[in-house]
């Protein structure tokens, strides 16, 4: 049973009771996900999972460990093969995508990791321009060959995440928020239209976690990305998501907005670890 799934699209509840729930309003998904089914070898990480995000939307996804958050992510970005169903990104499959489509399909979708995943003895420009990778022949990519255009385009987002002053440092004299902001500018450079998170502040103490969070919602609200993040605390995905997804066990029993995430909800999604995370 899944609770309580408004509508299968993100839209404010006025429209999906309206009229304004129509074909037109269908179109608008950026992402559709159809019978998303992952094993691992007899691991059962995804089952059956359907939902579509619309443009410029700000999801977030939780669920207790071992649910299939982070496979579920890195289903979307090919970073795991899937064993059943599909991925439409604006009318393409991403899961039948080989080659240089793939290659360009992937530069469209950022990402961020808990870990940062940056190379520390580089500098914060180097880390950032690492994002336009997906845009290069292998040649250029292997020297390290950027543009001009690229190298201000990555000094812009610096500054977009206030790390204009740290453009030539190495990423290993950076703190954990400063590394993670990084994250988020190697995967602005791409020029995306969807970033996705995996437990994006799960590494960070409170402090930089919100200077994190906010980020990424003024990414959203700025440039209209598409953010899609993992989060292991209820309350702040309750917080700054439009739409939460919750799982267990692999499989999608929530789909609605944060205002419908109660204590029944919660324990819904969470089971038996639900007690630690009711919020008021
Ligand atoms: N590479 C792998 N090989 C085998 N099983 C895996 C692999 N990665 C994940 N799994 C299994 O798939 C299921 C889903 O794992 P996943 O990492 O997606 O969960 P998660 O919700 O992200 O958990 P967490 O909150 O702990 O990060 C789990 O049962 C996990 O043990
Ligand atoms: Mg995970």
């Amino acid at each position: 049973m899944i609770v309580p799934i408004l509508t299968n699209i993100s839209v404010p509840k006025a429209w999906a009771s309206a009229d304004y729930f129509n074909q037109e309003v269908i179109e608008m998904a950026q992402l559709e996900v159809k019978n998303l089914t992952k094993y691992y070898k007899d691991v059962l990480a995804l089952t059956e999972v359907n939902f579509t995000v619309g443009k410029g939307e700000f999801v977030s996804i939780i669920g207790p460990s071992g649910s299939g958050k982070t496979t579920l992510i890195r289903c979307i970005n090919r970073l795991v093969d899937a064993t059943d169903g599909s991925i439409h990104y604006e009318g393409t499959d991403l899961l039948t995508l080989k080659g240089s489509p793939l290659r360009h399909a992937r530069a469209k979708i950022g990402m961020i990791f808990q870990h940062y995943n940056l190379v520390t003895r580089l500098t914060v420009i180097e880390n950032v321009l690492h994002g336009r990778l997906g845009y290069k022949s292998n040649i250029a990519g292997v020297l390290g060959i950027y543009s001009e255009h690229e190298k201000e385009k990555a000094i812009e987002v610096l500054s977009l995440v206030g790390l204009e002053k740290y453009v030539y440092r190495r990423c290993d004299q950076l703190s954990g928020g400063q590394m993670q902001r990084v994250g988020i500018a190697r995967a602005l450079v791409q020029d995306p239209a969807i970033i996705l998170c995996d437990e994006p502040i799960s590494s960070l103490d409170p402090s930089s976690a919100k200077i994190i969070m906010d980020y990424l919602r003024k990414i959203q609200n700025e440039l209209g990305i598409t953010i899609i993040v993992n989060l292991h605390q209820v309350d702040v995905a309750k917080k700054y998501a439009e739409r939460i997804l919750g799982f267990n066990s692999g499989r999608l029993v929530f789909d609605a907005s944060p205002s419908d995430l109660t204590t029944d909800t919660i324990h819904h999604i969470y089971g038996a670890e639900a007690g630690e995370l009711i919020i008021n």
